[in-house]
């Protein structure tokens, strides 16, 4: 017998620039990256449906009708439920979810997991939704875990390349530059971002002058870095995430490991590195020029017990992996 299978994946993300000010309106860039999540959906042997995540639950299986089902999958449920409620024929199904991408560290893990599991769900049944529908249902769910999430995660995860963010606005940021290596750190540090959000709230309440100076800053770090991506100035896209780190740590959100690695970095050849996203833990973001250099330093934060990822700036969106 024929085992109709349907397999898709999308990349995470980094911000590259602008984190924190953006919640306050200013604009901010961000990239997909080449750690992706996978979903796959076979015909299941069996009268019901399934779902696996051995990445979060190991060997578990979940029935898609058992009540309570655990809360990571809440997200989840809503995209099969949305789904199915469009097909008259229901067959049952079996999805598996795998994930390349760490989650709580900034990486955009779970937008990747559901725009790879909206669009192979919907290609199982036969209809093939457009990048539109799949990052609108995808944000839908994102709604249930995050609850107001900005639409960059899955925006990313469904189109891949850059975005430029701004005011809830986002449009496409045409960069890819083939020379440049990115080195994802990930410090192992968990962190809420929820909560770091708050703490730049209360500073904000308490010291509007200062703060607002930060993020003058980071504005024009900013408006910089969109000039020197579309010019594929290496050089001076590493200086300014320097910059942006620096600024960073201003607002206190960064952490003393993420600047000892940036530290480290800075000494091994990177153009710059920097925070990404909410910082107080989470990951560090390093430019190269240099595939060696860029490969050396992800042994050297190996050889430190951390995480260490190899990205670019050239990562494609959702893709299907069926053969
Ligand atoms: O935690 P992350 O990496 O998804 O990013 C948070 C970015 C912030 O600017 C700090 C918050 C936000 O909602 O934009």
């Amino acid at each position: 017998m024929d085992v109709n299978t349907t397999e898709f994946s999308a990349p995470g993300k980094i911000i590259l620039f602008g984190e924190h000010a953006v919640v306050y309106g200013y604009p901010a860039i961000a990239t997909a990256i080449d750690l992706r999540a996978k979903s796959s959906v076979l015909d299941s042997s069996k009268q019901i449906s399934t779902i696996s995540i051995p990445d979060l639950f190991q060997k578990k299986q979940f029935e898609l009708n058992q009540t309570p089902l655990p809360q990571e999958l809440t997200a989840l449920k809503f995209i099969v439920d949305s789904i199915l409620r469009n097909f008259e024929l229901k067959k049952n199904f079996d999805i598996k979810i795998a994930s390349q991408i760490p989650s709580s560290v900034g990486l955009g893990s779970s937008a990747a997991v559901s725009v790879a599991m909206v669009a192979s769900l919907s290609s199982f049944f036969g209809k093939s939704l457009n990048l539109e529908e799949i990052n609108k249902l995808a944000h839908e769910s994102e709604k249930i875990i995050h609850s107001f999430p900005s639409g960059i995660d899955t925006t990313i995860s469904t189109y891949g390349g850059g975005i430029y963010y701004e005011n809830g606005v986002i449009r496409e940021l045409p960069f890819r530059i083939s020379s440049a290596y990115v080195v994802i750190i990930n410090s192992l540090i968990k962190r809420n971002t929820k909560d770091i959000v708050e703490k730049v709230k209360k500073k904000y309440e308490e010291k509007q002058n200062s703060i607002k100076e930060i993020f003058n800053n980071i504005h024009e770090i900013v408006i910089d870095a969109e000039k020197a991506l579309i010019d594929e100035n290496l050089p001076e896209i590493g200086k300014l995430m320097s910059l942006n780190h620096n600024s960073l740590k201003d607002l206190d959100v960064s952490h003393e490991v993420l600047d000892k690695i940036v530290n480290v970095l800075d000494k091994n050849g990177a153009l710059g590195s920097k925070l990404t996203g909410a910082g107080g833990g989470g990951c560090v973001i390093s430019l190269f020029d240099d595939f060696t250099k860029a490969k050396d330093a992800i042994k050297i934060m190996k050889e430190k017990n951390l995480q260490a990822f190899l990205s670019t700036f050239t990562t494609d969106g959702v893709r299907n992996e069926s053969n």
